[in-house]
């Protein structure tokens, strides 16, 4: 299968060379999402409203994307990471126009997108749109289908940085994947970097396995599950659909091309706070793209927190771009671990007892990275769900902590100075027994 076509000034293609070596399956070469990309969007949130007379807050219209687009620039959010401000579903028009194009509802965006797109840029953020590889989009707006080359064009003639290109109303399978490929290459055709967020694998599987290596060669990150919800419920049954495939998933993702398990809810209304920091640990965990679904004019200081946690965000940006994974499921406790750059592990310790109190678990530090995460030595700092410098710990030891129902402990271990130094001195710490 032939992937799009490569036509990279010297610096991309340097780029996307490491990034073929360090992943070992060959990344859609647009040199974008190199890390998982990080913003806000709006759907789980905000939905379909259109009647902006009954929701003037909370309607889908160009005043809400620039009210975030203001609070991402000047309360934090920007310098933390997220970068994209990202219109979903019910933003066109019910109609082309006479040319045929796209347009935005003209009541709930008289300016246009273009203008929007220029708003968004004057903040130093960029501005994802969303469209359909079918007839329709899911809510029942115009989709691309037979329109790829037009829509890619007439997005980067917006200055659109992101599209998430969704599969309703496709009527086969090879109407999917030749719309999901056209797509990605209409975009490269404009010569605008746009990250393509694909749907693909989601719409697939109820009828074949997706073949995670033609999809990376197409999408930046693609989703492989059901819409997330604002609850427990959904939280979890993203968690064990994830981990009960991690086998096809973890070893597809690396830089340039990402699983997407949907938004981060947080900040909302379902889920408690051992639930959120659950949340924030895992995304971190599956190098997931994060994207807010929240209304950033009124979150707790708590939530901005969380999401705004840096050690924590350092973890799901680490540049190592590997995914981590469900290493065990023993007595109400899942252990995810994940690999990172410069002899670093990222650990969770998920409590999934929903009854009693909080719970001990005691992890022998033996099991982590295939015995190599604290060999000989390790340092770990707790960094949820407060943080603590736990100190320096040796292989045979067992760390012992209590978290709370549905609440997740999640950890840095770190190899201590002096094996970091031996390691880019080209020794090998040796093992202490
Ligand atoms: C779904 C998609 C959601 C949202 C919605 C819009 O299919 O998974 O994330 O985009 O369509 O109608």
């Amino acid at each position: 299968m032939a992937g799009p076509p490569v036509a990279l000034p010297p610096v991309l293609l340097v780029v996307v060379v490491v990034v073929v070596l360090v992943s070992g399956v060959e990344a859609l070469s647009n040199g974008l999402a190199l890390t998982p990309p990080m913003g806000w969007l709006h759907w789980e949130r905000f939905l379909c409203h259109t009647d902006c007379g009954d929701e003037p807050l909370a309607c889908v219209s160009e005043q809400l994307f620039m009210q975030m687009a203001d609070i991402m620039a000047s309360e934090g959010w920007k310098d933390a990471g997220y970068q994209y401000i990202c219109i979903d579903d019910c933003w066109m028009a019910p109609t082309r126009d006479e040319d045929g194009r796209l347009r935005a509802d003209p009541v709930r965006f008289p300016s246009g997108i273009r203008r929007l797109a220029n708003y968004v840029h004057s903040k130093g953020l960029k501005l994802g749109i969303y469209e359909d590889v079918g007839n329709h989009t899911c809510a029942g707006y115009p989709g691309s289908f037979g329109a790829y080359e037009l829509d890619a064009q007439t997005f980067a003639d917006w200055g659109v940085d992101l599209l998430k290109f969704d599969g309703c109303y496709c009527d086969s399978l090879e109407h999917l994947a030749e719309g999901y490929r056209n797509m990605s290459l209409a975009l490269n055709g404009t010569g605008r970097s746009i990250v393509y967020s694909c749907e693909w694998p989601l719409y697939l599987r109820p009828f074949q396995q997706p073949n995670y290596t033609e999809i990376r060669q197409y999408c930046n990150h693609w989703r492989n599950f059901g819409d997330i919800f604002d609850s427990w419920d959904s939280i979890k049954s993203i968690l064990d659909w994830t981990a009960s495939n991690q086998d096809s998933l973890v070893s597809a993702a690396g830089p340039g091309g990402w699983n997407d398990p949907d938004m981060l809810v947080i900040g909302n209304f379902g889920l408690s706070w051992d639930q959120q920091v659950t949340q924030m640990a895992l995304w971190a965990i599956m190098a997931a793209p994060l994207f807010m679904s929240n209304d950033l004019r009124q979150i707790s200081p708590q939530a901005k927190a969380l999401l705004q946690n840096r050690e924590v965000i350092a973890i799901n940006q680490d540049p190592l771009g590997k995914q981590g994974y469900r290493l065990s499921k023993e007595d109400n406790f899942d252990l995810w671990e994940r690999p990172l750059s410069n002899l670093t592990w990222a650990v969770a310790m998920v409590n999934r007892q929903e009854i009693g109190g909080p719970q001990r678990y005691s992890l022998p530090l033996s099991v982590l990275g295939n015995g190599l995460a604290c060999d000989p030595a390790c340092l770990i700092t707790r960094l949820l769900p407060t943080r603590a410098e736990l100190g320096l710990f040796s292989w045979v030891d067992i760390l012992s902590q209590r978290v709370n129902p549905t609440g997740t402990v999640l950890l840095r271990l770190e190899a201590p100075a002096q094996s970091r130094r031996a390691l880019s001195g080209g020794r090998l710490p040796r093992p202490i027994l």
